[in-house]
């Protein structure tokens, strides 16, 4: 085990793939049938009246993974009255005891590794190399959350008494949190928001992505089977316009742990906002117009490597992926070449095999919106290369990974969420306007940057407003306490997931004085 964030803890091994007799027992257990799960609202007293959806796989529609009830009104009032009458013991409960749960939930969630990949490759297409690094970022949110949470609240901080009194700063869970989570990592983001609030004390009603319940529902039933109690973490699965919506209206929510696209963001502040209640506290981490800018000492294989895995793994729908290319015009006809004779060794297909680089997007939404790009991009840009799809990919959701090349940003209105980057270039003296106009994206999240000059880095780390700045090397991948990773602008509020602040955003804090 490699170290990595702290003498104490240690990141999550995953699986060592160099090892034949790992990868076939695990390629075995992955492709059983998966067991036939209803993901159902987890509510105690309360049984939904709406009859079941069908989950098919991104893959190939014609599969059916499970299925799945949405919660209605009773449902989301039952679960919040659930959560008070729980909030009190919750948060009582020392941060120790707390923090042992997840750490309890860790281990069972390693020791599953490959049934949560299952799910992952089944329910949200994911390739097996992105289900082994969900598995594992899920992991790690639950031990470096429990540590951190220990550190910060196991003993109330002692303060200066000048004048004979005793002070003493207490951190307490503010109360009831909605977890609303992207399909996008169903496992890991969804775990990170609920393991985060829950340690700090706060009771957690969590609304997943419509297109991901069997992973979140499965996800819930283990923190269950760890010792959460059942009132203190409900699961309420919904479209997002009715049953987030009638989460982030009601008076009795203290928090939300949001991430997904920027307008969802917005109306949940609207929301929050519009109550007549004490003020929420909003945490959202959403969309991206990520760039990579490589200047003319970059080396060119290492760069074309990095974007290609930046722009088209996970089927570019990573928040952090890279979108856009802009490269110093000096290299820019030898980067477009190598990138199109790269671009034809990318396998896409079927998600459970190992020799699959790219997999399905999530739904037909999302291919329909990326068509829709596409036939834009076709008029007004020139493609650089679209890679072929083979007939396997008939009955999924597949859409060819592509690069076109733009005249300007402005081309760009809003994130592109799938495996479509865009390239631009730029001549060296344009360095400068060229980091004002990503930053007039408004959005910042991710920024690659390939150079070999250390002037060149500096300021470009030092003007990008950026939330994870990586250089020589690609943009995609944040290591839970070691990349804390969130963005600002129209990307986030902050603060960073795995980092060392995040927890703090959870609590409320109360200062002790006693007159000795
Ligand atoms: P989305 O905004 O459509 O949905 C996210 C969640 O919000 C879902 O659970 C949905 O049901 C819910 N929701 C929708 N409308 C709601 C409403 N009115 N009230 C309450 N909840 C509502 O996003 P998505 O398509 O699931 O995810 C992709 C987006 O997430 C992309 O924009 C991506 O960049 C972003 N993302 C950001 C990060 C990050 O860390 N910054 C990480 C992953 C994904
Ligand atoms: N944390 C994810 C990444 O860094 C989104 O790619």
């Amino acid at each position: 085990p490699i170290a990595l964030y702290g003498a104490d803890r240690k990141n999550s091994m995953g699986i060592n793939l160099a090892n034949e007799n790992d990868l076939r027992q695990l390629a075995e257990q992955i492709n059983q049938p998966l067991r036939y799960t209803r993901a159902t609202p987890l509510v105690p007293g309360y049984s939904p009246s709406g009859t079941a959806q069908p989950i098919t796989s991104p893959q190939d529609r014609r599969q059916k993974v499970g299925e799945w009830v949405a919660a209605d009104a009773l449902g989301v009032a039952k679960a919040i009255d659930n959560a008070q009458g729980a909030q009190s013991d919750w948060d009582q409960r020392p941060v120790a005891a707390r923090a042992a749960l997840l750490e309890h939930a860790a281990d069972l969630l390693e020791g599953r590794i490959a049934e949560y990949m299952a799910l992952c490759t089944r329910e949200a297409g994911k390739s097996l190399l992105d289900g082994i690094a969900e598995v594992r970022e899920a992991v790690d949110f639950l031990r470096y959350y429990a540590n951190h949470a220990r550190k910060l609240m196991g003993q109330p901080e002692q303060l200066p008494g000048p004048t004979g009194e005793s002070n003493q700063l207490h951190l307490h869970g503010r109360g009831i949190f909605v977890a609303i989570s992207p399909w996008n990592f169903p496992l890991a983001i969804f775990m990170g928001q609920v393991a985060a609030a829950l340690v700090t004390g706060n009771c957690v009603i969590a609304k997943p992505a419509e297109q991901t319940n069997l992973i979140a529902y499965t996800a819930v039933r283990l923190l269950h089977e760890a010792g959460i109690p059942e009132a203190v973490l409900q699961l309420l699965p919904g479209d997002g316009a009715t049953v987030g919506a009638a989460l982030t209206k009601d008076a009795r929510i203290a928090g939300v742990a949001f991430t997904g696209s920027t307008e969802t963001a917005r109306a949940i502040n609207r929301a929050l906002a519009a109550r007549d209640a004490a003020i929420a506290v909003l945490i959202a981490e959403t969309g991206g117009q990520n760039a990579l800018i490589a200047d003319s000492s970059a080396l060119p294989e290492q760069l074309v490597k990095d974007a290609i895995s930046a722009a088209f793994g996970s089927a570019g729908q990573r928040c952090s992926a890279a979108r856009i290319l802009l490269v110093q015009d000096d290299i820019a006809d030898k980067v477009v070449h190598m990138l199109a004779g790269a671009m034809d060794e990318i396998t896409v297909g079927d998600p459970a095999l190992m020799s699959t680089d790219v997999g399905p997007v999530i739904d037909q939404d999302a291919l329909n919106m990326l068509n829709a790009h596409a036939e834009r991009m076709n008029k007004e840009a020139k493609l650089i290369k679209a890679v072929t799809l083979s007939d396997s990919t008939a009955h999924g959701s597949f859409f060819a990974p592509r690069a076109y090349e733009i005249q300007s940003l402005s081309q760009l209105k809003r994130e592109v969420f799938g495996p479509v980057l865009h390239v631009l270039r730029y001549a060296a003296k344009d360095l400068d306007a060229v980091i004002d106009q990503i930053n007039g994206t408004g959005y910042g999240l991710t920024l690659g940057v390939h150079s070999r000059i250390d002037a060149t880095v500096q300021k470009i780390a030092a003007r990008a407003k950026v939330g994870n700045c990586y250089v020589n090397r690609n943009q995609i991948g944040a290591v839970v306490g070691v990349q804390p990773f969130g963005g600002e602008g129209l990307s986030g509020t902050g603060p960073k997931a795995g980092g060392p602040h995040y927890l703090a955003r959870f609590v409320t804090e109360r200062t002790l004085t006693i007159n000795t």
